[in-house]
């Protein structure tokens, strides 16, 4: 069985989405065994709950630096035995401790076709800008903000001027995608 922890900072349907690929069997011989969220009382813990997966919740600020919350996600992540760690809507820069521990096993979502539009507003940043090509990015995460290699991406061509409309095709798009990619990465 080889085993997943989905990191997320707010709604979650990302994570949910991915948690009910692997129960269904869509992601083969896959369990999701932990929820890491940096914001205690999110809605994707109640998520999380509601599938019996374990969370990880904790306050950037009640620790010294990032090595210290990191050190205990890494420490965990190693008893639960993760194999790949799936960013979604994580809203915090990975730093060293968790990049060397888990090199080459962290993968990112991202609402955007990279390299336009990094940081936690693509989807708006690209609407404001009038893009009539949007998309959605998963890649791996090295100690660049959204630059580490990409493994996946899909256009979503979109004209009108509603941008919830856009939201929900982007989303869908990447519930879409995300666990076939994992399903794929798991594989090899
Ligand atoms: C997703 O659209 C994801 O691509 C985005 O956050 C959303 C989380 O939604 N990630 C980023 O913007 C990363 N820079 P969710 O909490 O409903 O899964």
């Amino acid at each position: 069985m080889r085993k997943i922890a989905v990191f997320a900072s707010g709604n979650g349907s990302n994570f949910e989405n991915i948690t009910v690929a692997a129960e269904q069997g869509r992601i083969p011989g896959c369990k999701v065994v932990l929820c890491v969220c940096d914001r205690p009382g999110a809605f994707v813990t109640e998520r999380a709950a509601r599938h019996g997966v374990e969370i990880f919740a904790f306050r950037a600020k009640d620790f010294a630096n990032k090595l210290g919350f990191e050190k205990l996600i890494a420490d965990r992540m190693d008893e639960l035995g993760v194999d790949l760690v799936c960013l979604a809507g994580y809203m915090r820069i990975i730093g060293d401790e968790l990049l060397t521990r888990y090199s080459g096993r962290i993968i990112n979502l991202h609402p955007a076709l990279l390299p336009a539009f990094p940081g936690a507003h693509s989807i708006r940043d690209a609407f404001e800008y009038g893009v009539k090509v949007y998309g959605i990015t998963i890649h791996y995460v090295d100690e660049t903000l959204d630059g580490g290699r990409i493994i996946a991406q899909r256009a979503i061509p979109y004209e009108g001027e509603d941008m919830t409309e856009l939201e929900d095709m982007i989303h869908a798009e990447e519930h879409r995608l995300y666990p076939e990619i994992i399903a794929r990465l798991l594989q090899n």
